[in-house]
């Protein structure tokens, strides 16, 4: 039997219940007599705690309260694609259309269209075997997703009965009948719920050993992530994050694309909204709406839903990953998110830990980030897929010390630290090389290995030798100034400051810099780390630094990156060969050797 109860106070989003003993936890209510949607999130004998997805003003003390019986879910299917949601997984415009441009209290509307007919290819036939994730059929939903149809992970060995013929059906119509060993029947439709707190199952966890390639020099080729990888960017405003995350969305190798807003500002989440949906894919010319899901928290919407919306958004990452696809989730700002479970936390008049926020922040960070991985999918066909999950936080003036953003490192494998200084001197992506981090350099090797550059990992980590040297010169520098070092360590301060010019600083709004090919990422640190090796090999032979200082080929180097595009890789080759051909002059000349 359902819960039913009633409220006996009301704290902004929070409300508590009596009578509530056969509620459960994460149970969806209606509360007061208009229905509102609301969640259980505390059980205390017959007391439950339920924060509401709606204005609770207007509620009183006395409103019955009642369970669904249900947890809260989303609906899975077609359709998806190309929505913005909020929280709940409402569509906004639909929600939009129905209360105005402010959504108003008990609006409901269906996740996905149910009205709305599906081509529909059957892969299986009468007698075949099913299981719990395997692919039934096929659903174009966008011209660059074909949906695979699955039967709910939780469904036990099954045999085919019967199914349809391709041809057009709605999402609950049935299409293919089963049943299991015991003969009880299964109608399976175009889609299914599945609860947003609950982790889909998968067969087994897989090494993320597949770089996700973003196309950004100072990410994939210094602090790669892995497809399946967890990710956190912090940084203060105005570094970057949101800059970041959209590069790494539009350009990352993911089939299907979520995007979690939670403005930091009033207007970014609208921003987000306008321009996403102009965004062209780069890899196939269309609309990238075609393969991404937004989610967006705007400012006028409940807190709660906030807190539920990385559930619904992974969950849905989830589904789309038991297709077999590659999918990346990023929310911007995770911090926003906290402040939620912060808020609804303080109504509830729970124990505040670190900064007000509760003390299961931690635990909460962790069971997000667990959701990511690369996995082999339960059913047939056999089929991989990943989630990436990247969190952008952002900590008031940039202390990472704060309590989300040190909580978010301890779950994070790779951890993209956006500098202020690095803002404020122009210096774009902002990520600060020495204190960034990636715990996939080692996993990704062999990829980079088999598909780039056998001489991948000794270039990387002599080329970030170079930064680490010039970062280690630096207080003597600023102590001495740098008439003091030796040449061979004037040397490393040029190269240095050469690959951060020509390489780690990115241009996302120019047309060519926007994207570096692997390898074209490749081809440019080699060039950078072989510019080194010369110059260091013709000091050594006399050749004045100054003359080296001052070498034609230095320019077109620092240009490269925006002069030569990822399809002209010969150019970056005749660079090479014009520096080497410039060493060899320098270092002939007769006053080379005099000096
Ligand atoms: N890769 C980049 N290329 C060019 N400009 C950038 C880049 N990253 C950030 N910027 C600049 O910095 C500004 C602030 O970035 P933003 O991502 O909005 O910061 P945050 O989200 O951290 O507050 C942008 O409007 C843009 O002008
Ligand atoms: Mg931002």
């Amino acid at each position: 039997m359902p819960a039913k109860g009633k409220i006996e106070w009301i704290s902004g989003p929070a409300v508590k219940a009596s009578g509530m003993a056969s509620a459960k936890m994460y149970e969806v209510t209606q509360v007061g007599e208009e229905k509102l949607v609301g969640e259980v999130i505390k059980l205390t004998g017959d007391i439950a705690f339920v924060q509401v997805y709606e204005s609770t003003s207007g509620l009183r003390p006395g409103e019955p309260v009642v369970g669904t019986g249900q947890p809260l879910s989303t609906t899975l299917g077609p359709g998806m694609i190309g929505t913005i949601y909020d929280g709940l997984q409402r569509p906004l415009d639909v929600i939009a259309k129905k209360a105005g441009a402010f959504i108003t209290r008990g609006a409901t509307a269906d996740s996905i269209p149910f009205d709305r007919a599906w081509d529909f290819v059957p892969t299986v036939k009468k007698g075949d075997d099913l299981e719990g994730g395997s692919v039934i059929g096929t659903v174009q939903e966008t011209p660059l997703i074909e949906h695979r149809i699955l039967v709910p992970p939780t469904v036990p060995k099954i045999k085919v009965k019967d199914v349809v013929g391709a041809g057009k059906y709605k999402i609950s119509e049935t299409v293919v009948v089963a049943e299991d060993k015991a003969g009880k029947k299964y109608d399976l439709m175009l889609h299914h719920k599945w609860p947003v707190r609950t982790p889909r199952p998968i067969r087994e966890r897989l090494d993320p050993e597949i770089p996700l390639m973003t196309g950004q020099r100072v990410l994939d080729s210094f602090f790669p992530m892995a497809k399946g990888g967890t990710g956190a960017i912090p940084g203060a405003f105005g570094t970057g994050k949101t800059v970041t995350l959209h590069s790494v969305a539009k350009w990352a190798d993911a089939k299907v694309v979520f995007h979690i807003g939670c403005g930091e500002r009033g207007n970014e989440m609208t921003e987000v909204l306008v321009e996403f949906p102009e965004l062209i894919d780069p890899q196939s010319g269309r609309p990238l709406m075609e393969r991404t899901i937004l989610i967006a928290n705007v400012s006028n919407m409940p807190v709660a839903a906030r807190e539920a919306s990385i559930y619904t958004g992974v969950t849905m990452a989830e589904y789309y990953r038991d297709m077999g696809y590659d999918t990346v989730l990023v929310a911007d700002s995770t911090s926003r998110w906290a402040e939620a479970l912060r808020e609804i936390s303080g109504r509830l008049e729970e124990m505040p830990a670190e900064e007000g926020y509760p003390s299961y922040l931690a635990s909460r960070l962790a069971e997000f980030y667990e959701r990511a991985g690369r996995a082999d999918i339960l059913g047939s066909p056999v089929r991989t897929g990943s989630i990436t999950l990247i969190g952008a936080v952002s900590p008031a003036g940039g202390d990472f010390t704060e309590p989300v953003t040190s909580q978010t490192i301890r779950f994070v494998r790779t951890f993209w630290s956006l500098d202020a200084r690095l803002a404020y001197s122009r210096h774009y992506p902002s990520i600060n090389w020495m204190s960034s981090y990636s715990g996939y350099v080692e996993s990704v090797g062999k990829w980079w290995k088999e598909r780039v550059d056998s001489e991948w990992a000794s270039l990387r980590a002599e080329a970030y030798g170079i930064l680490q040297r010039e970062d280690a010169l630096k207080e003597i520098v600023r102590l001495l100034g740098p008439e003091a070092l030796p040449d061979e360590e004037k040397l490393i301060l040029d190269v240095a400051r050469m690959i951060q010019i020509g390489f780690l600083q990115q241009n996302a709004y120019d047309d060519t810099d926007a994207y570096c090919s692997p390898q074209k990422q490749f081809k440019m640190m080699k060039m950078f780390v072989q510019f080194h090796q010369e110059a260091l090999k013709s000091l050594r032979n006399g050749t004045p630094l100054s003359k080296i200082r001052g070498m034609q080929v230095v320019a077109p180097m620092l240009r490269s990156k925006f002069a030569i595009k990822n399809e002209e890789l010969d150019k970056l080759d005749g660079l090479v060969k014009q520096m080497s051909d410039e060493f060899a002059s320098i270092s002939a000349a007769p006053e080379a050797k005099a000096a």
